[in-house]
């Protein structure tokens, strides 16, 4: 991998828990990662290991106790909170198991809040929410309110809302483990197409083998949160 097309670095990320009158849990101890632009990376692990913990952090949602992490060479969390709000907005996508929509909100409404929200008028936002609707094949339900969609339909908004003002890089964390499973193979598709055409990059926490396959570049957490990587097909090293 050579140094430019580098998107996202991980070094010695650490993170641990106190909860009150219980004991420090170290979830994540010392990950090293690295991201490219474009690729495609499965996280994957048994339950509680710090899959979410790692992911959440990638996506500057939560802090590590100790570690970096580098988007194109800068280390995030040295920014103001009001830069990282913005960086978030801006560099990253998010879709999570549970899509968190606005249920009451039509399809056009929920696609469009990122731009909302980053001051973009109404008037820009509606074209560019409607063409990753469509993208997503739910051109015909723009006015739907969400809590009226179907559970895939509803992914598929959550999918063009992390889309829609076109972010190098989509975090997402068991989009699809709440469907059924030829819903959520029509989500995997989606998002490598989306990888494929947009060259968006995509990081999947997954239960799933057959997506984590497909992805092609499996990040396998274990051991208290050792990081153990290997290309598909080949032979771990350990990088943690
Ligand atoms: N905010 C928190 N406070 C305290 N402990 C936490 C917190 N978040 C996570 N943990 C603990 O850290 C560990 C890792 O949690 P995490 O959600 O990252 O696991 P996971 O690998 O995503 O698991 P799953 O596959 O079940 O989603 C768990 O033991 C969890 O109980
Ligand atoms: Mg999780």
């Amino acid at each position: 991998m050579s140094e430019t097309d580098v998107l996202l670095e991980v070094r010695d990320l650490w993170k641990e828990f106190q909860v009150a009158d219980g004991p420090t849990i170290q979830v994540l101890r010392g990950i090293d990662l690295e991201v490219a632009a474009g690729e495609r990376v499965a996280i994957v692990g048994p339950s509680g290991v710090g899959k979410s913990t790692l992911l959440h952090i990638l996506g500057t949602l939560d802090r590590p106790t100790r570690g970096e992490v580098r988007f194109r060479g800068e280390d995030v969390f040295r920014r103001s909170p009001e830069a990282l709000a913005r960086f978030r907005a801006e560099s990253l996508g998010f879709v999570f198991q549970f899509h968190h929509l606005l249920p009451e909100f039509s399809a056009l409404e929920n696609v469009m809040m990122p731009g909302l929200l980053r001051g973009e008028a109404r008037g820009a936002m509606a074209p560019l929410a409607t063409r990753v609707l469509e993208e997503v094949e739910l051109g015909h339900r723009l006015n739907h309110p969400v809590g009226k969609l179907s559970g895939g339909e509803r992914q598929r908004v959550a999918v063009a809302r992390a889309l829609v003002l076109e972010p190098p890089m989509l975090l997402a964390d068991e989009p699809t483990g709440n469907l059924d499973p030829e819903t959520a193979s029509h989500i995997d598709a989606l998002l490598l197409r989306i990888n494929r055409e947009r060259g968006t990059a995509l990081v999947i926490v997954t239960h799933n083998e057959g997506l984590a396959a497909q992805l092609g570049r499996r990040v396998e957490i274990r051991g208290g949160g050792i990081g153990l990587e290997a290309p598909a097909g080949g032979t771990p090293s350990a990088v943690g």
